[in-house]
């Protein structure tokens, strides 16, 4: 996609990506995990246009990018050892923390709430960003609230055809997948949504950590059941089930498969990797195009693996497929 709202990341657009920022303006934001949709923390104009922009319940609260963890201290009551340490061995990186606010997380961005959730990211262009624009951003994904995540700078255009803000191109994100989100507020600490940083590299700092069963965790107030779900019906099904799935279908299906599959007509397959990162690399592109595809239902096949990056992959999984919430 050609568009002259997606800016080559120069110094000078850079710039004036930070000065519309500074200004109440969106910026479409390349992070190494996903796409954000970037704002001023502390103008609540700016952080309500967000929520506009994506129709997000106004319940969801935002994350606040930093460059730096004296930054993130700000927006936080306290900020002790653990918090320290964990900053030292997962920054700048996909893990966000869960931390009492301070004052200067207003409740626009907490949606209420006591807590403020803080993440310092490790892309080039999103630290550039930051620092040029001179504060803190809040940024959730750039896509619909409830829609598949963007991972390019045109599918940030995909999702937002009809607004005007730029979108720094930093190329396809390096990670693919959101980032772990781990709440530090209560007794022990809990794992609010699986990503990037596994439950093993996490247990090195923190021998008590708990996390949920897929499915299970509640808590985190954007974890709803139906999540970065495609347009088109998506089933998750096992491997050993898509060939009769199709055989009894005269509608078009679009098979996300585990490597090649032949599907025959008039049937298709979107490929998607057998190892971890590659797979989450192309999770959401991957969605993407089976929705863009002739396909009156998406089977995806389940990965038979659980352990490492694939539990946040099973979780993005499992929410692309929940039925929808019926009102
Ligand atoms: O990797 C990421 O985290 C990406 C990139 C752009 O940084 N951002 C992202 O933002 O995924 P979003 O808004 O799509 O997801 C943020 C998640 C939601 O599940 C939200 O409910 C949770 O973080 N969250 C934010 N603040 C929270 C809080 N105070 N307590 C509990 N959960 C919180
Ligand atoms: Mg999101």
């Amino acid at each position: 996609m050609n568009s002259d709202r997606i800016l080559e990341p120069t110094p000078e657009h850079v710039e004036r990506c930070a000065r519309h920022l500074r200004e109440g303006g969106l910026v479409g934001m390349p992070t190494e995990t996903v796409y954000g949709l970037a704002a001023d923390a502390c103008d609540q104009e700016a952080v309500r246009r967000i929520y506009r922009a994506k129709s997000r319940p106004a319940g969801n609260p935002l994350i606040v990018h930093v460059a730096r963890a004296e930054q993130a201290r700000s927006f936080c009551e306290q900020w002790d050892d653990r918090c320290q340490q964990l900053a030292d061995a997962f920054w700048p990186g996909p893990l966000t923390l869960v931390l009492k606010r301070s004052a200067l997380a207003s409740d626009s961005i907490t949606a209420g709430q006591s807590t403020v959730a803080v993440r310092s990211p490790a892309h080039d262009v999103a630290r550039a960003l930051i620092e040029a624009a001179d504060r803190a951003l809040v940024a959730p994904s750039a896509n619909q609230s409830g829609h598949v995540s963007s991972t390019t700078a045109a599918h940030v255009i995909t999702e937002f055809p009809e607004l005007e803000f730029p979108v720094l191109d930093g190329g396809m994100c390096a990670l693919g997948i959101e980032s772990t989100v781990l709440d530090l507020t209560g007794d022990h600490p809990i794992v609010l949504r699986p990503g990037a940083v596994t439950a093993r590299a996490l247990r090195n700092v923190l021998p008590d950590l708990e996390v949920p069963v897929i499915g299970e965790q509640g808590a985190s107030p954007g974890t709803a059941p139906r999540h970065y779900a495609p347009h088109t019906p998506t089933e998750l099904v096992t491997g050993g089930e898509i060939q009769d799935r199709l055989a009894g279908c005269s509608a078009p299906i679009t098979v996300l498969s585990i490597g090649p599959r032949r599907v025959g007509v008039p049937h298709a397959s979107v490929e998607m990797p057998d190892d971890p990162d590659a797979y989450a690399r192309k999770l959401y592109a991957g969605l993407r195009e089976a929705d863009e595809s002739d396909g009156s239902l998406i089977l995806i096949e389940s990965p038979p693996w659980t352990d490492g990056l694939w539990r946040a992959i099973n979780d993005r999984l499992q929410r692309a497929c929940a039925p929808p919430v019926s009102s």
